[in-house]
């Protein structure tokens, strides 16, 4: 018999199994270029999962993989438990994606073009209607709807093309690097699209070189360099292993003597207290790098107590992904970047 108890642990353990299952994949294209080089991972059901990593990496190619649009050279990949070389028809109607290039007609309405894929992707007539009205509300396209996709802004077409991707309510989302190219404003605005969508029960799969994006929408990333994965985990566990927390001491002082005065009593006041690993001088006070802030700042504000500290505000910050990409690579995303030439869509 089959009690309760034993019920529920055993759907806890159906929401954690994986809907993403990739091992020892490899994809060598002709000409030799190993742009995928052993790479093993798994996402779970509902999960928002993320590739970051610069130009060249190998996230396309993983997620075209993935998606069954290109055939890796050895090693497995699964997707809602089905194998996406031995099944890609199957694993193709549990997945949507939205690619690097935009797939929408220029010259229909939007709608016209959630109309013609929604035929494509065979949902059938009785629901079509509804659901392209739902997604054109979600992606905030309902106004312009009527209107030719070719006067449409980067950011509507983006969001056209997630809506097309999403008319079959796939189980899991592919997403290659979906804001490239899109102005702070529309990416802000897609970013909440696509939270909505995760909210919404679909399980993400998203690639980028936007670490402010990996960190704002993943809840795990691995960073990806040459073809391999080179350290995984929440954004707040990767950052953890750079070490020390920022806390940033604004004073209140009179005077650029008077501030130099606290300046020095704030070092006195902290010498010998172990988690705070290195003072340095800010504009406006002190930064202070320390291996735990939430766990030490209690004891921090008692020992800054009295002496004439004036504390106007007391701020901390952890690492960027990037401090996390340059420990584990040597390198910076941002230097990577900026060596690539921009070559269109491709
Ligand atoms: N069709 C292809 N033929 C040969 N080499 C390719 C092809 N597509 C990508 N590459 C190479 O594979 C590597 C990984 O590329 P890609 O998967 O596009 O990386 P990313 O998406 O992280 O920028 C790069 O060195 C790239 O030049
Ligand atoms: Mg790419």
């Amino acid at each position: 018999m089959v009690t309760e108890t034993q019920q529920r642990l055993d759907e806890t353990h159906a929401a954690a199994a994986p809907v993403i299952e990739v091992r020892e994949l490899v994809k060598v294209y002709k000409g030799g270029t190993r742009a995928v080089d052993g790479v093993s991972f798994t996402v779970a059901e509902g999960e928002f999962f993320g590739f970051l990593g610069p130009n060249g990496a190998g996230k396309t190619t993983t997620i075209r993989i993935l998606a069954t649009l290109l055939r890796p050279t050895s090693g497995s990949a699964k997707v809602s438990g089905i194998d996406v070389l031995a099944h890609p028809g199957e694993v193709r109607r549990e997945v949507g994606f939205a690619m690097q290039t935009v797939a929408v007609d220029p010259l229909a309405t939007g709608r016209e073009n959630l109309e013609l894929i929604g035929r494509l992707r065979r949902v059938p007539a009785s629901e079509l209607q509804g659901r392209i009205d739902e997604l054109l509300v979600l992606m905030k396209l309902t106004e312009s709807q009527k209107k030719v996709v070719g006067t449409y802004s980067g950011g509507m077409k983006r969001r056209l093309d997630l809506a097309t991707a999403l008319l079959h309510r796939p189980k899991v989302l592919f997403l290659d690097e979906p804001t490239e190219g899109l102005d702070p404003q529309s990416r802000n605005a897609l970013w909440e699209e696509l939270e909505s969508v995760n909210r919404s029960g679909t399980t993400m799969f998203l690639t980028t070189h936007y670490m402010e994006e990996a960190d704002r929408l993943c809840k795990r990333i691995a960073i990806v360099d040459e073809g391999k994965i080179v350290v995984e985990g929440t954004p707040a566990e990767l950052k953890r292993t750079v070490g020390n927390d920022v806390v940033e001491l604004q004073l209140e002082a009179d005077s650029p003597n008077e501030l130099e005065r606290q300046r020095s009593g704030i070092g006195r006041m902290l010498e010998g207290f172990e988690p705070v690993a290195e003072i340095k001088s800010s504009p406006a006070g002190v930064q202070l790098y320390v291996s735990d802030a939430a766990a030490a700042i209690p004891e921090l504000v008692r020992r800054l107590d009295g002496d004439g500290i004036r504390i106007g505000a007391l701020t901390m910050h952890q690492p960027s992904l990037d401090d996390v990409f340059m420990r584990y690579t040597g390198k910076t995303i941002r230097e990577e970047q900026a060596n690539v030439h921009f070559t269109g869509w491709y």
